[in-house]
This record gives C-alpha cells, sequence and structure tokens, in this order.
C-alpha cells in the first residue's frame, strides 16, 4: 500500500484495503496528533468555490501537524480575475507549495490539476462529481458511531444528483455489502451511472421520494442540503427547496439507533 506522492481525486481511486488502513491512521491521530509531523511542509489551499468546513479543516490540520498554509479562499483576489487558466495556476502554486488542496465549481478541475501539478493535488471538491476527503471523514464517522461498515440500511436523502458528498459516499459504501435508500423527488434522484456501478456489484437498493417509506429500515439517514448553485435554472430550485424536513414527527418512526449525518450547511 503506497500513499506517498499520491493524489486524493477521486474515491474510487482507493480499494477497501487503503481505506480501512487510513480509518486506522486516523483512529490512532483523533487523539494524537503528531506534532512534528508536517514541519517545514507547505499546503496551498486553492478555493476557487466557497467553503467553511473544508477549507478551514485542512488548515486546521496541517497547523496541528506543524506545517504551514497559503492559498485563497476566492478566486475573485487572484490572477483569474485577469485571464489566468487553472493549468497555471496550479503551475505557479507548486513552486510555493508541497501540496495542493483545491476546489472548483467544474466537474473534473482536480483531475486536470492533478496532471499539471508535480506535487499531489487533494480534491475538496470538484462541481457536484467527487468530495473524496468528506468520505472519509464519513466513513470514520459511521464506523465510529455505529461500530462497524458491513452489512448497513443506509439512506441517502435530498439533492442526490448534484450532491458530490452522496456520490463519493456511495462508491465507497459499496466495499461493505451495503442496502441503499435513496430518497429524492425523481428529477434529484441519484444519477444512472451510480445505480450501474451498484447493479455490476449485486448491491440492493431502493429509490423513492417518499422520506417515510423506508424510515424504520436505516441504520444511518444521510441527509443533504438542495444545491441551489447547481441548478440552471434558479426557478427549479424553488420548485424543491425544503422539500424534506427531519423533525420530531419523522423520528418516531425509525430505530431507535438510527444515525443522522449532514455534511452541511444544511438549508
Ligand atoms: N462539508 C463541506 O464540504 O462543507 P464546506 O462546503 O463548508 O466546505
Amino acid at each position: 500500500m503506497e500513499f506517498k506522492n499520491r493524489d486524493i481525486i477521486s474515491i474510487n481511486d482507493f480499494s477497501k484495503e487503503e481505506l480501512l488502513h487510513i480509518l486506522k491512521i486516523v483512529s490512532q491521530m483523533h487523539n494524537k496528533p503528531k506534532a512534528n509531523m508536517l514541519k517545514g511542509k507547505i499546503l496551498a489551499t486553492l478555493f476557487f468555490e466557497p467553503s467553511t468546513r473544508t477549507r478551514l479543516s485542512f488548515t486546521s490540520a496541517m497547523e496541528q501537524l506543524g506545517g504551514q498554509v497559503i492559498g485563497f479562499s476566492t478566486a475573485s483576489v487572484t490572477s483569474v480575475q485577469k485571464g489566468e487558466s487553472l493549468w497555471d495556476t496550479i503551475k505557479m502554486t507548486e513552486q510555493y507549495s508541497d501540496v495542493i488542496a483545491m476546489r472548483h465549481p467544474l466537474e473534473g478541475s482536480a483531475r486536470l490539476a492533478a496532471e499539471a501539478a508535480s506535487v499531489p493535488v487533494i480534491n475538496g471538491g470538484d462541481g457536484s462529481n467527487q468530495h473524496p476527503t468528506q468520505t472519509m471523514l464519513d466513513l470514520y464517522t459511521i464506523q465510529r458511531t455505529k461500530g462497524r461498515l458491513e452489512s448497513l440500511h443506509i439512506g441517502f436523502v435530498g439533492d442526490l444528483k448534484y450532491g458530490r458528498t452522496v456520490h463519493s459516499l456511495v462508491i465507497a459504501l459499496s466495499h461493505f455489502n451495503p442496502t441503499f435508500y435513496f430518497i429524492a423527488p425523481d428529477e434529484l434522484q441519484i444519477p444512472e451511472n451510480y445505480l450501474d456501478g451498484l447493479y455490476q456489484k449485486k448491491i440492493k437498493y431502493y429509490k423513492t421520494s417518499d422520506l417515510t417509506r423506508f424510515s424504520k429500515e436505516l441504520d444511518v439517514i444521510y441527509v443533504t442540503r438542495i444545491q441551489k448553485e447547481r441548478f440552471p435554472d434558479p426557478l427549479e430550485y424553488e420548485k424543491f427547496k425544503g422539500v424534506y424536513r427531519i423533525d420530531e414527527s419523522f423520528l418516531h418512526h425509525v430505530k431507535k439507533d438510527l444515525k443522522i449525518m449532514h455534511p452541511l450547511p444544511t438549508l
């Protein structure tokens, strides 16, 4: 298992054994960060799209491990405004840093950045495609709170079409014999290419727009916001805004030990 100098672009690039190994190391480091592990190393955080958790958690992790951080939280203060291409931004940034963490609105942008860069690139979200580090955290959360990853019944609620955290997590959990419940309006259901992957792996799944239909079956419910910024037509967004609510009445119809997750922000 080799991790040195590897990019983290898609959760597809990681085997089950590699994911389990990462979770083991995370568990060891959770309460005992190694203060000088990254001393002398510089992380560049290039965020072309808004973020609170992802950018600040990369920054916090780097600083707790003794490293330093440079970067930007909006492209509006960079030479992108003067027409600089993503490729050129990456070629510049690699001169100043040992690793790049990037978020960008375009699907595939992280892969392009990794092709340009001579240093490892970490994808902090590329459009509605993937969010692999969120998935590593989600796997860790599920493992800690449920005590296992194998054979869980997992519901995904909300915007499953544009929600990149859902896409990455579905792929990762597919290693662990899950049963999936995709709960969304037809227009925001999980894209067919993810279902094709599940079919090939003989993974059981159900699709519904009814939040309560399978509520008693679920071990974990993963709720997502409707991704306003990805809708080509703002009126379409208005149609789906607030369509699902996890409220007290919902909780009367679930297993006692159901875990509710949300990658945030809500709305
Ligand atoms: N979970 C997540 O990606 O949050 P941010 O958009 O705030 O980074």
